[in-house]
């Protein structure tokens, strides 16, 4: 294979063969199509922690954004972890630790304990998981190889709907200096004894070797670690991006679980075990999303009160449960706020919490379209070549069926009354070339020609229009398809076609 060369090489894209043949770029915001003022400030947002407005319409590259967004800040530093408190088990105690300490603890207890495995002793999966075989051809290699060497597969997991699933691999792998290895750290598993109980088993990387530890080894390890009293509420290793849903007060601000045994000494499970972080929590140095922010409602108020104070205790949120009297003060909250919504629900945006955003920060209208020009077409081949990488059950696609995508965004951008522009809403045309590569893949074919994207284009006509097409209108399509009797009962039958009889209005 021809190695890989970025975009911008080729003078014209049309010399281009096949998007397989684009290297796409390592850094995440230069994978974002369009969209430069968002991207500029996305890029401020990163160096000097200020928070984001996105406004504009879906599919335009907004959670994108966010997402490039975090993936351009330092990796996270500390970790989170929350003690008994044996003066009062109901207040559990902070405790922050800096990579540093994480990882001497680390250190101090990996080599002790556990197995030491060839990989090729571990099973296949595992060994999979953690970078040492090719998921392709089989094959064995130090993880180090992030492409496998006798298949030229790449060995990191791309996971759907995860643009940037590859380089957030990359970057979890090069945390603290070490060098970029495929796969993950550790995966965990469970084995059946003999006596039907089941037990944990994780295996480790340890250079080139696998480690294992069984439930013992786990425990020695807890034990010598002095996790014992201890719990994890925010790991060092963490995704620095955390997307907050808004459908609950628990899920964004943390909460202390319920225990039947209100926290009982020798029945109960203790307080500091029964603690949650929110996702206000587990953004910390990183990015918390909030998608259409104005559906948060009254949540908005404490996303302010986090932001500004930047720590948020935890405590039980249910008042029957017994998690309630139990509290953890100042838990660290330091945050970069992307806040995204459409342009109707803008007014619908707490207007303190608004300009907390524009008083530390930007508010940036996302562009529906881009100048119709040689580089952005040559960006559009390699927004094809990103969603044949996403998707990863699609095959690349040739000159001319990107030529027939260029046109297709043409035509898009004319919708919204924009001439010589390209549009950017791109998930649907995301959407257009998984269309063309399953059309590809059904034929059997290699490479997504012009002609699967034309046949997509017709397949991915809205149902109104198929009806259109097939009937001649769409009312002639709704009477082929109900009896009178439901036809009568329409909607649309009553609002477009019933003729009031006369004695209705005498
Ligand atoms: N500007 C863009 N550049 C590259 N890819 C894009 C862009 N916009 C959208 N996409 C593609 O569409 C997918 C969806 O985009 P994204 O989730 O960022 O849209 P959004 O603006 O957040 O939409 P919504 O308002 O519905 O949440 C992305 O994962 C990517 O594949
Ligand atoms: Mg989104």
């Amino acid at each position: 294979m021809s190695e890989k060369r970025p975009v911008e090489h080729w003078s014209d894209v049309t010399e281009l063969a096949s998007t397989g043949e684009i290297l796409l770029p390592s850094d995440p915001l230069d994978r974002v199509l369009g969209q430069n003022e968002a991207i500029q400030m996305a890029k401020i947002a990163a160096t000097q922690r200020r928070n984001l407005l996105l406004v504009g319409p879906p599919g335009t590259g907004k959670s994108m954004i966010a997402q490039a967004l975090s993936l351009n800040l330092p990796v996270p530093n500390h970790e989170i972890r929350v003690v008994k408190n044996p003066e009062n088990s109901e207040r559990p105690l902070l405790e922050v630790l800096d990579s540093k300490e994480v990882v001497r603890e680390e250190d101090l207890t990996a080599e002790t304990v556990g197995t030491l495995l060839e990989p090729k002793k571990a099973p296949a999966n595992v060994a999979e998981r953690l970078g040492f075989r090719c998921k392709k051809c089989g094959a064995y290699s130090s993880p180090h190889d992030l492409v496998c060497p006798e298949c030229q597969t790449g060995k990191t997991s791309a996971a759907v709907n995860a643009p940037f699933a590859d380089l957030f691999g990359s970057l979890m792998e090069s945390f603290n200096g070490q060098p970029t290895l495929a796969g993950k750290d550790r995966v965990n598993t469970t084995r059946t004894l003999p006596d039907g109980t089941e037990e944990t088993i994780v295996f480790e990387r340890a250079g080139e070797y696998i480690r294992m530890l069984d439930q013992k080894s786990l425990e020695k390890r807890s034990q010598l670690q002095g996790t014992k009293n201890k719990k994890i509420l925010v790991k060092l290793r963490r995704n620095p991006f955390v997307m907050a849903t808004g459908s609950s007060e628990t899920e964004l601000l943390g909460d202390v679980l319920h225990d039947p045994y209100g926290g009982h000494e020798k029945l109960g499970s203790p307080a500091y075990e029964r603690v949650v972080a929110g996702a206000i929590h587990e953004a910390h140095e990183g990015v918390l999303f909030i998608d259409e922010i104005s559906h948060l409602g009254n949540l908005q108020r404490y996303i302010l009160t986090a932001m500004q104070d930047k720590t948020f205790p935890i405590t039980g949120h249910n008042p029957q449960s017994a998690g309630a009297s139990v509290r953890v003060d100042a838990v660290p909250c330091d945050f970069i706020l992307v806040a995204a919504c459409n342009i109707q629900d803008i007014e619908n945006i707490l207007s303190p919490l608004r300009s907390r955003i524009i008083g530390n920060g930007y508010e940036v209208l996302v562009d529906t379209v881009m100048p119709d020009n040689s580089e952005n077409r040559a960006k559009y081949a390699q927004f094809v070549a990103q969603e044949v990488q996403k998707d990863g059950r699609i095959p690349h696609a040739d000159i001319h069926a990107v030529e027939e995508l260029i046109k297709e965004g043409r035509r898009r951008a004319k919708l919204d009354e924009q001439s010589n522009s390209l549009t950017l809403r791109l998930r649907e045309m995301g959407g257009l070339i998984r269309a063309a590569g399953d059309i590809a893949v059904v034929d059997g074919e290699d490479i997504i020609t012009a002609e699967h994207v034309r046949r997509a284009l017709k397949r991915a006509m809205p149902v109104e229009e198929q009806i259109k097409n097939k009937y001649g209108s769409y009312t002639k399509g709704l009477s082929k398809d109900v009896s009178s009797a439901q036809k009568e009962k329409s909607q649309y039958y009553f609002q477009n076609e019933h003729v009031p009889d006369d004695s209705m209005f005498n």
